[in-house]
């Protein structure tokens, strides 16, 4: 069986690409009226990129839950929608059908309600990687709240500057998550945030670690003691709220080149048909499958490719607590075995590491389920991919390189997995539907193949960011003001002789560490908050296995005590408080001063170059303040 949406040879991808750039919305309003709704769209798309206003399929009404839930239990609510497997491999797996999951997702819709959630009320989601994760986003949506989930990684001020800029009502968290050797304290966490937060009325706490935890009366309850009450009621059936096509469903915080992180915001209809026709797409996924992500849903992969666009196909998607290397470097292996996985989508970080483990933790176990592989989060080395390729996919599965962006809900460049060819590095073909350009330093549209430019996207799509919580303006600013009428997307990219993409990373001051974004702004703003720092400048540099590491240029008054090694711990301590260990820089140089412009700014090219060892081509400094320092600064290097 196939999906009536599903583009199954190279002639018909041709020919929806086509379809699709003469009519945008003609093109994605056949592929929406595949999907469930309580009353079709009036008009399928209606744009404009100075606003920016877009807005997909509006008057349609719909709750994404109905499509992603509902409509697959009359023919296949015996079929598995979320298998978990947890941190330890001892501990028995759980699965859900389809049925368990309405019926787990209706229960929460009502503890939901019950503690005063109501429609376009924003909850912040804080918990581990366990179904009630999963159940807690389905519910949110189901009862028509807007999620916003944080990342298990991050620190409590980060989760408070997340939640007062949501202003959100309501926290679901666990006591504590388990992630590898570690065990999260994640509610001691939130109680620090919420210190400063005063929005929150209620916080819903799920047992997961049995870390003691104290609970404030009136504030917090247990999930477990929750649910039980609503058992107690007899409510079992929650009606999905019925949402406008354009209303929003969830908010995801993302970094840019300054400031704080800004609140990405997806709406129902639009993230409900992009994010299922490239899971589709992209990975041909046949019924019956099991579809392995290993992203946490903290991120935007969790959410488009763990829970909305596998539930949106009637897929079986697996979910796991852990990490790659934990108890060994052979957990990924084990669990494609154990499930007898068909298509793994991971990071080409994960790859990287498990490549420098060896093979030998491949030994043993029975890969041959797997039918494709897939990439996302950053460029792939040829390297990594002819790795994963050979001793993963046994040179029989097509590796697919899927490019996108929290702010695009979902793939807009990648091969379609045995459907159109791939190249290794490249992420190849624009997604149908998806109409990319390369623009120069003038800002003019690069024609032809053979060249490079900044990616920017024609037209918009159905899963394209909205706005930005609470400051459209920024929006406006961050992604359609640089380049008019186009959504410019911060990387660089190069498109081969043969038309294939090639993404060549970021342009701007944001790094992407492990596949993780952070901006140089933030992690800067976070040393600064030391006393003993004046001054700091954050660049990346090349790094084996995280793609991009962070070296931070820091001037301290504070004096070292004679041990400049404390003071780097200090400063690293002070990064995990204000963001999370994720943003910890993996070197830091004490200097005396930082080469700057008459005007003040910093020369981040000539940092740069610096920290990627490239000292004998920093170009002209003559222009500087002090060009002095940045010889002291070459000779410092560590
Ligand atoms: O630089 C690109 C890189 O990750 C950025 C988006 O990060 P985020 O919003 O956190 O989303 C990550 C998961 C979708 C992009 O601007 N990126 C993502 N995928 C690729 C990639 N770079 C190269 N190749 C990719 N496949």
């Amino acid at each position: 069986m196939s999906y009536p949406y599903q583009v199954k040879s190279l002639e018909e991808y041709k020919a929806a690409y086509a379809k699709s750039e003469a009519d945008p919305g003609a093109f994605w309003a056949e592929i929406a009226s595949h999907f469930s709704w309580r009353k079709k769209w009036d008009t399928a798309l209606e744009w404009n990129f100075t606003e920016p206003k877009v807005e997909w399929f509006k008057g349609g009404r719909l709750n994404i839950t109905e499509n992603c839930i509902d409509r697959h239990l009359e023919k296949n609510g015996n079929t598995p929608a979320l298998i978990w497997e947890s941190n330890d491999p001892d501990e028995a797996h759980r699965s859900l059908t389809y049925r368990q999951l309405y019926e787990k997702v209706c229960q929460f819709s009502h503890v939901l309600r019950n503690n005063g959630v109501k429609k376009g009320d924003r909850v912040c989601i804080y918990m581990g990687m366990i179904p009630e994760l999963a159940i807690a986003v389905l519910a949110c949506a189901r009862v028509g709240a807007i999620h916003s989930v944080v990342f298990g990684g991050f620190s409590a001020q980060s989760i408070a500057d997340r939640i007062q800029d949501a202003q959100a009502t309501v926290v679901v968290t666990c006591d504590g998550a388990f992630r590898g050797a570690k065990d999260i304290p994640l509610k001691g966490m939130i109680d620090d945030a919420l210190v400063t937060c005063p929005s929150v009325k209620r916080v819903i706490v799920c047992t997961r670690t049995r870390t003691p935890v104290s609970m404030i009366k009136g504030r917090d309850t247990w999930w477990e003691d929750e649910i039980r009450k609503v058992e107690t009621q007899g409510l079992t059936d929650f009606p999905a709220e019925e949402m406008d096509s354009e209303d929003p469903l969830f908010i995801l915080y993302t970094s840019g080149s300054t400031g704080k992180p800004k609140g990405v915001v997806h709406t129902h209809g639009g993230f409900m048909i992009f994010t299922a026709y490239t899971f589709v797409n992209m990975f041909q996924y046949k019924p019956g499958e099991i579809h392995f992500c290993t992203a946490d849903i903290g991120w935007i992969t969790g959410h488009s490719y763990i829970v909305y666009g596998p539930l949106g196909a009637g897929a079986t998607s697996l979910m796991f607590e852990g990490v790659p290397t934990w108890p060994d470097a052979g957990r990924f292996w084990q669990i494609v075995d154990k499930y007898k996985v068909n298509i793994l989508y991971t990071a080409p970080t994960a790859i990287r590491s498990l490549m420098g483990y060896g093979t030998q933790y491949l030994e043993g176990y029975q890969l041959d389920s797997l039918r494709v592989l897939g990439t996302v989060g950053e460029p792939i080395n040829e390297e990594a991919w002819h790795w994963y390729h050979k001793n993963v996919g046994k040179e029989k599965c097509p590796v697919v390189d899927t490019w996108w962006q929290t702010e695009t809900g979902g793939t807009m460049i990648s091969n379609l997995a045995g459907i159109t060819p791939a190249v290794p590095s490249f992420a190849t073909l624009p997604m149908p539907g998806i109409h990319p350009v390369l623009i120069d330093e003038k800002g003019e549209e690069v024609k032809g193949n053979g060249v490079s430019g900044n990616l920017c996207i024609k037209y918009p799509w159905p899963a394209i960011l909205r706005t930005t919580y609470g400051d459209h303006e920024r929006c406006r600013t961050n992604y359609f003001a640089t380049y008019s009428n186009l959504y410019f997307t911060g990387d660089g990219a190069l498109r081969d002789e043969n038309g294939m993409y090639r993404i060549t990373g970021r342009v701007d001051d944001v790094l992407n560490v492990s596949g993780h974004r952070i901006g140089t702004a933030e992690v800067e703003n976070a040393i600064n908050m030391h006393t003993g720092v004046v001054e700091s400048a954050v660049v990346g540099f090349p790094h084996d296995i995280k793609g991009q590491g962070i070296y931070a240029f820091v001037i301290y008054s504070g004096g070292h005590s004679n041990d400049e090694q404390l003071t780097r711990q200090d400063i690293l301590q002070t990064v995990s408080r204000v963001i999370g260990p994720i943003a910890k820089p993996d070197k830091i140089q004490f200097v005396k001063g930082l080469p700057k412009t008459r005007s003040g700014k910093i020369m981040r090219r000539i940092l740069r170059k610096i920290a990627e060892g490239e000292t004998a081509q920093l170009g002209d400094t003559t222009t500087l303040l002090d060009p002095g320092v940045v010889e002291e600064i070459v000779v410092g290097k560590v």
